[in-house]
């Protein structure tokens, strides 16, 4: 089955999101800090909703509050005769919303959309406590991260 819970639905990020628990969300991945509504809107805006290459979900319980997200990032490459490669990024499920399968709902609808954009491939980087949940969306063990902080 690929249904989500009765009630959820899934959509893309709109830019009246702030008011529905958006960044709540996002805190439980990482720190966000204190956005306001200006700045979020802002960030919206210059994602452009899918032109530029962002695919933002978010799933919706049935009081409209937003408990999960997930982003698809859609590169652009000269490799691969003009290649398109997708990158999943900051994918969050509330803590009390966990292991109902929010979460592979996500990653199943951005790596929908990666393929019907296109990509031939789509990746992303996580911890090894999080492989398992990868491991069951199909995804498999490539590479290595490494970063540069500033
Ligand atoms: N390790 C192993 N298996 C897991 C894990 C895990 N950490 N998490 C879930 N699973 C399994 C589930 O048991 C389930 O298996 P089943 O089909 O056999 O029942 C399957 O994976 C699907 O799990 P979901 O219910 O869809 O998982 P959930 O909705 O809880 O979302 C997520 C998983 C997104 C990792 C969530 O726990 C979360 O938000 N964690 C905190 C933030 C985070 O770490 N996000 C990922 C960062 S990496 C990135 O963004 C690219």
């Amino acid at each position: 089955s690929s249904a989500l819970p009765s009630g959820y639905s899934i959509r893309p990020l709109e830019r009246s999101d702030f008011d529905y628990g958006f960044l709540d969300v996002l805190r439980v991945l990482t720190h966000v800090g204190q956005v306001t509504k200006d700045e979020f809107e802002n960030r919206f805006d210059e994602m452009k909703a899918g032109a530029g290459g962002y695919h933002v979900l978010v799933i919706l319980d049935g009081d409209s509050k937003i408990v999960g997200t997930g982003a698809l990032i859609v590169e652009r490459k000269f490799i691969h005769h003009l290649g398109l490669v997708g990158h999943i990024e900051d994918i969050a499920v509330a803590k009390d919303q966990q292991g109902k399968k929010l979460g592979l709902r996500i990653i199943q609808a951005l790596d929908y959309v990666a393929e019907n954009v296109g990509c031939y491939k789509t990746i992303l980087d996580c911890s090894e406590a999080n492989e398992g949940f990868y491991v069951k969306c199909g995804f498999k063990r490539a590479g290595l991260e490494m970063a540069h902080y500033y």
